[in-house]
């Protein structure tokens, strides 16, 4: 029985790939997942480049655990994920104790590759897109737990200025809707009660339903048929096909979850044309208010980039003002990394980086005031719950997830492990809030 050492970095689509990257290892070669590189047969590092210096830290990475071959000769090091997408063969050429190289669309040719370098002796790189075909050749999906995580899509086709990920994960690929919902059922078989619906642009799916063409808002309407299923979630969704009829999936369908991850990137239409975001501020605010017209409950998140290059200090300001205006929930905003390969790598960029740090500072105190406001408004009212497990600060206490994705520790009867419960908030704290069950009745 070998053992994998596996590190994930980036996105959730990025850990979702680390699971099926242990899932294919383990079905064809048997491995078992170890804590520390030193006990590993196989080292796997699921790499991320869509900010800061990611390729100089896979590097720093790969050498802490180069000697590691020294004490077992039989150890193999691969690298997967955006890294290895972006540099190719390029990683062995300065590592050449790496013996292989794959890409977010290649995963589960791992096995294989690692063969084809024992018996050849030669590192093994691939990097293509061979499609969907990834899909089709991975162990069946296993439930973990209560939540589980379907990929629906690959790839990005959007090319916004600033970002690697139409290059590394290549363009926009749907998977078919009947693997995708058998996938649910048999994850529901299995006891899951919510489903994450994922990919870069999870509401640019497009497939054939009984032999006619349909969107994302008509999958929802399927998946919330599957049986078992009683909360849905989608992330990440793009502002640019965020269809009416996708609204309206909000105000039908009762298990699609009150939260919408929905990035924005900035207010300013002068950057958010230079990003080439495709939706002016404008269109943004209609999605958001029509949205909440569908779900007064919604909570809204968001993806913010500050200091793009030319953002002017009035561009910025437009910035904090529609994030106030929508109101949105906990989120995340990045200073702008230079992407080599990318448009913007090529825009003059003047605004100092004290000033730029400054920027995000006043952007991240505005949000988190934000959030804390959202959770304080939930004291008193009733949520419901995922309970995903045991409270990690009283064992005897349970902890679960609202609809609008905050932590919540309570005391309750074992029986609602893995369940969705009603859940009265009492009161908000800095990470997580308190609550007590409710009679279901
Ligand atoms: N598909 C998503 C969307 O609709 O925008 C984004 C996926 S991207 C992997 C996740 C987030 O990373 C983006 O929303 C953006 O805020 C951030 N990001 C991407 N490229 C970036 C860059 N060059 N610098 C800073 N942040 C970046
Ligand atoms: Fe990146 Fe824009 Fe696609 S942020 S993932 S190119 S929607």
């Amino acid at each position: 029985m070998g053992k994998l050492y596996l590190r994930s970095f980036g996105c959730q689509m990025n850990e979702y790939d680390s699971a099926k990257i242990a899932g294919v290892l383990a079905s064809a070669d048997g491995l078992k997942t170890c804590a520390r590189p030193e006990e590993a047969d196989v080292i796997v590092f699921n790499t991320c480049s869509v900010r800061e210096k990611a390729q100089e830290k896979v590097f720093a990475d790969l050498g802490r655990v180069k000697h590691l071959k020294r004490a077992n000769p039989r150890l193999m090091i691969a690298v997967g994920g955006c890294v290895a997408s972006q540099e190719g063969a390029a990683i062995v050429e300065r590592a050449p104790y790496v013996d292989v190289v794959f890409g977010p669309q290649t995963l589960h040719r791992l096995p294989a590759l690692l063969e084809r370098r024992r018996a050849t002796g030669r590192p093994q790189v691939d990097i293509s897109f061979p499609e969907i075909e990834k899909f089709d050749r991975l162990p069946a999906a296993r439930a973990a737990g209560p939540a589980a995580f379907v990929s629906i899509m690959e790839g990005c086709s959007k090319y916004c200025s600033f970002c690697v990920v139409p290059y590394t994960r290549g363009e926009e690929v749907s998977r078919p809707f009947d693997d995708v919902i058998a996938e649910i059922a048999a994850l529901a078989g299995q006891g899951a009660k919510e489903v994450t619906l994922l990919g870069q642009n999870v509401n640019a799916w497009r497939g054939d339903i009984d032999g006619e063409p349909a969107d994302f808002a008509e999958l929802l309407r399927y998946v919330a048929e599957v049986d078992g299923i009683g909360r849905i979630r989608y992330t990440t969704s793009h502002p640019r096909e965020f269809t009416q009829r996708l609204i309206d999936a909000h105000a039908d369908l009762e298990s699609l979850a009150p939260h919408v991850h929905l990035p924005v990137q900035s207010g300013s239409d002068r950057v958010l044309a230079a990003m080439k975001r495709g939706y002016s501020a404008l269109e943004y605010r209609s999605i958001a208010r029509r949205l909440r017209k569908a779900r007064a409950d919604l909570s809204l998140s968001s993806d913010f980039i500050v200091g793009f290059p030319g953002e002017t200090e009035a561009d910025f300001e437009a910035t904090l003002a529609l994030a106030r205006e929508v109101g949105f929930d906990a989120s995340f905003s990045f200073l702008y990394s230079r992407r080599p390969g990318t448009p913007a790598a090529e825009f003059a960029d003047d605004t100092p980086r004290a000033t730029k740090l400054e920027r995000l500072r006043r952007l991240q105190a505005q949000l988190e005031s934000q959030a804390r406001a959202v959770s304080e408004r939930m004291v008193g009212s009733v949520e419901r719950v995922l309970v995903e497990g045991r409270s990690r600060k009283d064992p005897r206490g349970l902890a679960g997830r609202t609809g609008n994705n905050r932590v919540v520790n309570f005391g309750g009867p074992a029986a609602l492990l893995g369940e969705l419960a009603n859940v009265r908030i009492s009161a908000a704290l800095a990470h997580s809030l308190r609550g007590e069950p409710v009679d279901e009745k």
